[in-house]
C-alpha cells in the first residue's frame, strides 16, 4: 500500500531532526563530541535514586504503579508549587500541570492555541525541538534575532506594530530567556519587562521555555518573565531533565487556570498522564532533601567545564571568531567570518574528529551560517581543550 498520500499535512512538513542525526555520528569512537546537548551522566545521583525507588516501591507500590491523575502527582506538584512561589512566581495548584519532559509541555501548548498558519515568534537562533513541534502543528515562523542581552524587543515591536495594521497578530512568542538554547545567553531585566509590556499591549501569550534556570555559574539570580506577569501572559515550563535525569521525563508547566485545564484535557488525548512511577522517585528526592545538595554539586561540575571551554576558545579563536559567554546552561555560540559556512565545513571537522551543531540548524530562516553551538556538559575536561583545538585547526584550514 502507498502511504505517502494519506500522511497529514503537519507531519509532510517535518524532517528528521539535524541534531539526531549528528549524534549517530557522534557515537563512532574516537569523535569529540561538543555537539550534544545532553546533561553528563556523572551527574546523575544513582546511588540517592535506587534509594528513593525502593523506598516508594515498597511503601506506595499499589498507587505508583497505578494509573494516576492526569494532572500530576500531588506531592510533586506542591513541590513545584513551594519551588516557584520562591521564584516569584505567582501560582496555586491549579495553575501545574506536570508533563512528560518540557517537550510534551510545548506539544500540549500548541494543541491547545494553534490552528494552522498561525504565526508564532521565535528567536532566532531557537530550541529546534521546539521549532518541530511549532512545524507539527503547522505554525507560520518569523525568528527575531537575538543579541548579548537576549531577543530585540525593538525589532519584535515593529513587528508587532506591523502585524497590527493588517489585523493578524501573532498567538505567542516563545523565548528562552536564560542561559538560552543554542546561544547561551540571557535575556536583560530591561527586556523582559519590555516583553511583558508587548504581551500586555498586543494581547498575546508569551511562551517561557525555563530549563536551564537553575544551572547559573556566576553571576546574580534573574527572576523568571513569569515572575513578573500580573496579568497572566506567560505560559512557563521548566523541566527536571538538565538539572537531574532527562530519563525521568518530568517537567512542568505553569499557566492560567483555564488553559492548564485544556492543556489537562490534551494531555489525556496524548498519554493519560507522566508516569506514576518517575514522578513518586522524583517528589521522594525532593522530599528528602536531596536536591539542593545536588544542584550545588551540578553547578560546581559545570562550571569547571564552562570555564575551560571559555579559556580553550579564547586560546585558539581568539583574532578569528567571537563567541558568547554564557553564565550557565551548556552552551557556547561562535560565530566566525560571514564567509564560513559552518554546516559545509562538517565533514571536515568530522575528519579531525571534532563535531558541532551547525548555526543555520537553530534558525527558521536558515540564517547564522557561520555560526556554531558548542557544548561542554558530556565532554570529559581534556577533550574539551583538545576539540577545540582540532576546531581551530579546521578553521585555520
Ligand atoms: C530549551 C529546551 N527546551 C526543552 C527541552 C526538552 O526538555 P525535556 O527533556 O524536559 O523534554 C530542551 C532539551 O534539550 C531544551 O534545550
Amino acid at each position: 500500500m502507498n502511504i505517502e498520500s494519506l500522511y497529514s499535512d503537519g507531519i509532510k512538513q517535518l524532517s528528521p531532526s539535524p541534531i539526531r542525526e549528528l549524534l549517530k555520528i557522534a557515537a563512532k569512537p574516537g569523535i569529540i563530541s561538543l555537539a550534544g546537548g545532553n546533561p553528563s551522566p556523572d551527574t546523575f545521583p544513582v546511588k540517592e535514586l535506587r534509594d528513593c525507588f525502593m523506598s516508594v516501591i515498597e511503601r506506595d507500590w499499589k498507587r505508583i504503579l497505578q494509573y494516576s491523575p492526569t494532572e500530576g502527582n500531588v506531592d510533586l506538584i506542591d513541590i513545584i508549587k513551594q519551588h516557584s512561589i520562591k521564584q516569584g512566581i505567582n501560582c496555586e495548584t491549579e495553575n501545574i500541570l506536570i508533563t512528560s519532559g518540557s517537550q510534551q509541555g510545548m506539544d500540549l501548548v500548541c494543541r491547545t492555541l494553534l490552528n494552522p498558519k498561525d504565526e508564532v515568534i521565535v528567536e532566532l537562533p531557537s530550541y529546534p525541538g521546539s521549532i518541530h513541534t511549532l512545524k507539527s502543528y503547522q505554525a507560520k515562523l518569523t525568528g527575531v534575532p537575538l543579541d548579548n542581552e537576549g531577543i530585540d524587543t525593538d525589532i519584535l515591536e515593529n513587528i508587532l506594530k506591523q502585524r497590527q495594521k493588517t489585523g493578524k497578530l501573532p498567538k505567542f512568542i516563545y523565548v528562552i530567556p536564560t542561559f538560552q538554547n543554542p546561544s547561551g545567553t540571557t535575556l536583560s531585566e530591561n527586556r523582559r519587562r519590555t516583553l511583558i509590556k508587548l504581551a500586555e499591549k498586543y494581547g498575546l501569550i508569551i511562551v517561557e521555555d525555563d530549563p536551564y534556570n537553575a544551572l547559573r555559574y556566576e553571576g546574580e539570580n534573574i527572576k523568571p518573565i513569569k515572575a513578573m506577569d500580573h496579568d497572566e501572559h506567560v505560559v512557563y515550563m521548566s523541566s527536571f531533565s538538565k538539572t537531574f535525569c532527562p530519563g525521568v521525563r518530568v517537567a512542568w508547566t505553569i499557566g492560567q487556570k483555564d488553559l492548564i485545564r485544556k492543556m489537562v484535557i490534551s494531555k489525556q488525548g496524548a498519554d493519560l498522564h507522566t508516569s506514576s512511577l518517575t514522578q513518586a522517585i522524583v517528589a521522594e528526592y525532593c522530599k528528602n532533601n536531596h536536591m539542593e545538595n545536588h544542584l550545588k554539586d551540578v553547578v560546581s561540575y559545570y562550571k569547571i567545564k564552562r570555564n575551560i571551554m571559555l579559556e580553550s576558545v579564547e586560546k585558539y579563536f581568539k583574532g578569528l571568531a567571537i563567541w558568547t559567554k554564557p553564565l550557565g546552561g551548556f552552551f557556547v555560540w561562535m560565530t566566525l567570518n560571514k564567509n564560513v559556512d559552518t554546516t559545509e565545513l562538517f565533514s571536515k571537522a568530522v575528519e579531525k574528529g571534532v563535531i558541532y551543531v551547525p548555526g543555520s540548524s537553530f534558525c527558521v530562516d536558515g540564517s547564522n551560517k557561520n555560526s556554531m553551538r558548542l557544548s561542554f556538559a558530556t565532554v570529559s575536561n581534556e577533550n574539551i581543550k583538545k576539540g577545540i583545538q582540532l576546531l581551530a585547526e579546521v578553521f585555520y584550514e
